[in-house]
């Protein structure tokens, strides 16, 4: 039995540790999602989420906002087309030098319900000893990584970042003033993007095609995204990131993203932690959800480190 499964719960010192042991260590980047490109923007809100919600970015005017996308892999040199898992980060700029962040991915589901299960999982498929279809006959065989070998299976990434649609996978609270709960998720849905017009040449990580891309697409305007809200129903699974809701559930468009211009600093200091809410919005319970800004503190603390004792 690993340490991590004798000390569930699991710290994120054990998380951060159980990544780098995997993925191997690459002391200057993000953990995970350690390739990316940052840009500046503006988001409009629409008044659509005023009945739900007193959350001061979601209602007023326009709020400044940094854009983070990703690849998922810790990595920081991936053949892009390889990576499953494409990441949309947002950090709003509200007064008082206050942020709020959403920090989602292309798939609407997570592939384990608990960040135990997801160490676990990382664990029960490192190393190059198993191939691909012996690591997804793992996953099958195992109840808890159900979810896992199913959206392995069905991703398809998206060949451009701005033609990707983004899931916050867990649910939040909205609340109004009367204190009033809505369970609701997000999700960032583009507009008018076109297709992808990556140029990926051959199976290579040379070149940042997909950045490239982004880049390129700017010159013609702003790259933009609805946010979207997806209303729960009494039933609806509230914590549980392996389940997607019905269908049929309401979707509301609550505003738009306009990305404008790349920052120079690609956001490479910044931490988009999901679980950063302002008034009026509230994390759900989920295990994963909880988990996420310990262990993006962890790879913040280690990577700011190493930046920091690089600049001596
Ligand atoms: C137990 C589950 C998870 C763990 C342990 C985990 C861990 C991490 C870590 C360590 C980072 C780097 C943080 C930093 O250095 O700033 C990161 C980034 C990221 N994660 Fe997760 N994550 C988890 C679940 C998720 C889920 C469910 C999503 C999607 C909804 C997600 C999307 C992202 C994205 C988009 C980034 C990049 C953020 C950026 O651009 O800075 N992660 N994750």
């Amino acid at each position: 039995m690993s340490d991590v499964q004798k000390n569930c719960p699991l710290t994120s010192v054990e998380a951060i540790d159980t990544i780098e042991e995997v993925a191997g260590l690459y002391p200057a980047y993000r953990r995970a999602h350690a390739k990316g490109i940052g840009f500046d923007a503006t988001f409009s809100p629409n008044g659509c989420a005023a009945p739900y919600t007193t959350a001061i970015h979601l209602l007023q005017q326009k709020t400044s906002a940094i854009v983070r996308f990703s690849h998922s892999t810790p990595n920081p040199n991936p053949i892009e087309q390889l990576v499953p898992v494409k990441g949309m980060a947002v950090q709003f700029q509200l007064p008082e030098g206050k942020v709020t962040n959403l920090t989602m991915a292309t798939i609407p589901v997570f592939i384990t319900k608990t960040p135990e299960d997801f160490i676990q999982l990382l664990q029960a498929v490192k190393g190059d000893k198993l191939s691909f279809t012996e690591k997804l006959s793992t996953l099958k065989n195992n109840p808890n990584f159900h979810a896992a070998a199913k959206i392995l299976k069905n991703s398809i990434p998206p060949k451009s970042f701005a033609t990707g649609h983004y899931y916050s996978i867990h649910a939040y609270y909205l609340s109004n003033e009367n204190k009033q709960r809505q369970a609701v998720k997000f999700e960032w849905e583009p507009v008018d993007n076109g297709k992808d017009t990556s140029r990926f040449t051959s199976l290579s990580n040379n070149g940042n095609p997909m950045e490239d891309e982004l880049v390129n697409r700017l010159k013609n305007g702003p790259i933009r995204f609805n946010l979207m809200i997806q209303l729960a129903q009494p039933g609806d699974s509230i914590n549980d990131c392996t389940q997607e809701w019905p269908d049929n559930r309401e979707k509301l468009c609550i505003g738009t993203l306009s990305i404008l211009e790349r920052r120079p600093d690609n956001a490479e200091l910044h931490v988009f932690d999901p679980t950063v809410v302002p008034d009026g919005l509230q994390c759900s319970d989920d295990p994963v959800l909880r988990f996420r800004g310990a262990a993006y503190a962890e790879s913040a603390k280690r990577r700011h480190h190493f930046v920091d004792l690089m600049d001596e």
